[in-house]
């Protein structure tokens, strides 16, 4: 799949999102905060001005408990000096009324509100505001009420401010986690490019740039680059496997092409049954490379059915053996083998004989005139062993590594025919075994291939 744009954010990344998610659970709380503070705040400053009211409202009651109703004009123990506004009402009539509320509102305004107010209300008058008090009995009403204009011209500047803040904290979030996010997904950044590259150049050697954060996107990374790693080589392998079996089916599909040409020629230079035995031996070369390659491939994708069976070790060495006698008789070599009845393995006769055959082919093969050839089932940790030993031309530390790789052959050995895919073969079927497979060997000494069984 294609990325058709490369911009970092665009509303269906998950940059997106997770930055949305993360400006409204920060704007949210900031403005829960701001709004709880406003709210204490107010409901403390709001408070004390009632307080204070209520306060000279119980002085008032006082004297007029100390001196009556009718006589608070004249004992009255408020100071004209204060700030409050004092209206005492009898029958319907203002007997007190002091100097503030004189220059403030026509007094029946203020009556007619303390009459349908309960307890505190507040009255707005050349833009401020003013709260009040009323007291109401029977036969009096008291009213006492004070500027709050401050509190209020306070709480209308905390207002701004709070909006002011919000705004900032808003703008502040917004940047603060862009950079944050920019700097978190980065790494994904990196990803998606170098998938990006891979992707448009085929270039398999690309890797993720790994920052020093060890985090998860680390993690991902290194994994990332090792899965490249993993998927380079198999790719190299594959093309290296193509290479050698278009390699390997040119000389033959060419010696197939010049024999019938010979052949059909106007004055043949080869016999038509000469030319077709050719033919025939080369198409054989053929079949055996598929057919070993797409054996492998079957053993090695798990598409092969084994059909596993309880088998006595010695009876599989000598149906193998059977085959190689005349070969080993021409080659001159002696062979030894040492196997007790009684040692059993469980797997498939039939692939266990192709592998075991590939391993004495080569032992015969790659062995020295008068060589000798010994095999051993020892059973080693209870778990049965096989070994297969020459004193053949032996193979190189350099060869050693990659004997068990398709189509590998080591140059010494080229003199001889083969393909280089038998040990690939018998590596791939003992591995659909649960088997093990080592190999031990010197140059021009010989070499010693074992098998280990599971139990
Ligand atoms: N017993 C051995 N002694 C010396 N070299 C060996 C021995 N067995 C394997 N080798 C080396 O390992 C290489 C790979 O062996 P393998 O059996 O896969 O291929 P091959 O024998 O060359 O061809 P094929 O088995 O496909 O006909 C051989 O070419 C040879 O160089
Ligand atoms: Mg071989």
């Amino acid at each position: 799949m294609f990325l058709k744009k490369n911009k970092f954010f665009s509303f269906n990344k998950i940059s997106i999102k997770i930055l949305l998610w993360y400006s409204v659970i920060f704007i949210s709380n900031a403005i829960f905060l701001f709004l709880l503070a406003y709210f204490i705040i107010s409901a403390t400053l709001r408070d004390k001005e009632s307080t204070s009211v209520s306060l000279e409202m119980e002085k008032i009651l006082l004297d007029i408990q100390k001196y009556g109703v009718s006589n608070i004009n004249k004992h009255i123990s408020h100071k004209e000096k204060e700030e409050f506004f004092i209206v005492v009402v009898l029958k319907n009539k203002a007997i007190y009324v002091n100097d503030n509320v004189k220059n403030f509102k026509p007094i029946s305004s203020i009556i007619e509100k303390s009459k349908i107010s309960q307890n505190f209300f507040t009255i707005k008058a050349n833009g401020k505001t003013f709260k009040f008090q009323a007291y109401k009995t029977q036969g009096y009403m008291v009213i006492a009420g004070k500027d709050v204009a401050g509190t209020e011209e306070l709480l209308e500047n905390f207002r701004e401010i709070f909006f002011g803040m919000i705004l900032f904290t808003m703008i502040l979030g917004i940047i603060g986690g862009l950079i944050a996010l920019r700097k978190i997904l980065l790494p994904i950044k990196s990803i998606t490019q170098t998938a990006q590259y891979i992707i448009n150049t085929g270039k398999l050697n690309e890797r993720i740039k790994v920052g020093n954060a060890q985090d998860e996107f680390y993690d991902l990374s290194v994994i990332i680059n090792k899965m490249l790693d993993r998927i380079e080589v198999l790719v190299n392998t594959l093309k290296e496997t193509i290479d050698n079996v278009a390699h390997d089916l040119r000389t033959p599909l060419t010696r197939i092409k010049i024999t019938s040409e010979l052949a059909l020629s106007d004055q043949p230079k080869l016999n038509p049954k000469e030319a077709l035995l050719s033919c025939l031996s080369e198409s054989d070369k053929i079949l055996t490379l598929l057919n070993a390659i797409s054996d492998i491939s079957q053993v090695e994708t798990g598409s092969l059915k084994l059909n596993i069976k309880r088998i006595q070790l010695k009876k599989l060495i000598d149906d193998v053996i059977d085959l190689y006698d005349y070969v080993i008789e021409e080659n001159e070599i002696s062979l030894v083998v040492n196997c007790r009845d009684n040692i059993f393995i469980n797997g498939d006769f039939n692939r266990l004989r192709q592998a075991l055959s590939n391993l004495i082919d080569n032992a015969i093969k790659y062995n020295k005139p008068n060589g000798k050839i010994s095999i051993k089932c020892p059973l080693i940790n209870n778990k049965a062993c096989l070994f297969i030993s020459d004193t053949g031309i032996g193979i190189s530390e350099k060869d050693l590594p990659y004997i068990f790789e398709r189509l590998y052959r080591a140059d010494k050995s080229r003199s001889k025919q083969g393909l280089g895919l038998g040990l690939s073969l018998v590596k791939a079927i003992l591995k659909a075994h649960n088997a093990k497979i080592k190999v031990r060997s010197k140059l021009n000494c010989g070499s010693v291939f074992c098998i280990i069984f599971p139990d």
